[in-house]
């Protein structure tokens, strides 16, 4: 008698990679030579020749899983510019300029969106304080939006007319995990991971009702940029130090790739700190 396949034990979901757009901008001027966050030493030495190594491997990593991207031009003065993530929010071909909160880098939001106009999308300058999608992470139904250091809660309302999407408001309390990208990663439609401790008690109980099945991060993995990953859906890059998540990824049906970006973690970054992605609208040709 053949075996019966009813009673086989519960599989790991099959998960689908969907092909992505993503903005890139290489560490050409990488440096830290100021601080605005609690990573960032100016007076600890960095290697930009190794930046750009690891900045290129990621970006290679994308592309050999069938992903596009394009760069901008990186520009001198602007030791940051690296972490495209900030420079804009793309929601169905529809770009929100950033308004960066600190003067050191706020030439980077006419400079991504200078980009944005001349790739003929339809753009809008932000009237309030937000650093992109560093604060802003796109699910299949909604927009989850951060705010407590960078992005000014107002942008979030900016944010949700311009995009005509719901858009939930999440309050970070710990500076290490300043832009909601470095404490919540979405892994495909509504699924997500997230480090709870990062966020206030009212927006713990957001996430706890809006995502049950939420993957939960240690402090460790948090600490080392765990969070800070970029999934198509099935291939999930992240920092390699993860070990937790990556294991628990790997449970779920995911497939991590670990990467070294310990350079641009040295200015608070890690994978998507650096990618910015291109949602295209309905009907678009790029
Ligand atoms: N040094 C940069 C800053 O503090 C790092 C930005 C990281 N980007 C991100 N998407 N979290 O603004």
């Amino acid at each position: 008698m053949l075996p019966s396949t009813s009673a086989a034990p519960a599989t790991r979901p099959v998960r689908v990679a969907r092909p992505r757009r993503y903005l890139m901008c290489p560490p050409a001027h990488f440096d830290v030579t100021y601080s605005i966050n609690p990573w960032m030493h100016p007076e600890k030495p960095t290697d930009q020749s190794l930046a750009m190594v690891q900045w290129e491997r990621l970006r290679s990593l994308y592309l050999g899983l069938g992903h596009q991207v394009e760069q901008i031009p990186p520009r001198g003065g602007l030791p940051d510019m690296v972490f495209a993530a900030n420079g804009a929010t793309v929601v169905d071909g529809r770009v929100l300029s950033a308004k960066f909160r600190h003067a050191q880098r706020q030439p980077e939001g006419p400079a991504y969106l200078e980009w944005f106009r001349e790739h003929g999308y339809l753009t809008r300058d932000a009237y309030h304080v937000n650093e992109g999608e560093g604060d802003y992470l796109v699910t299949s139904s909604r927009i989850l939006a951060g705010t407590g250091f960078r992005t000014d809660v107002r942008s979030h309302t900016e944010a949700a007319e311009f995009f005509r999407r719901e858009v939930i408001s999440l309050s970070l309390v710990d500076p290490r995990f300043y832009h909601l990208d470095t404490a919540l990663a979405v892994l495909d439609g509504d699924t997500i991971m997230y480090f709870p401790a990062a966020f206030s008690a009212d927006s713990q109980a957001t996430l706890a009702r809006l995502y049950p099945d939420a993957i939960l991060a240690d402090e460790h993995d948090a600490a080392v940029f765990g969070l800070n990953a970029v999934s198509d859906g099935r291939h999930v890059l992240l920092a390699e130090q993860a070990t937790g998540l990556i294991d628990q990824l790997w449970a779920r049906g995911f497939v991590p790739i670990g990467v070294d970006l310990s350079e641009l973690m040295k200015s608070g970054g890690s994978a998507k700190c650096c990618t910015l992605e291109l949602r295209p609208g309905p009907g678009a040709v790029k």
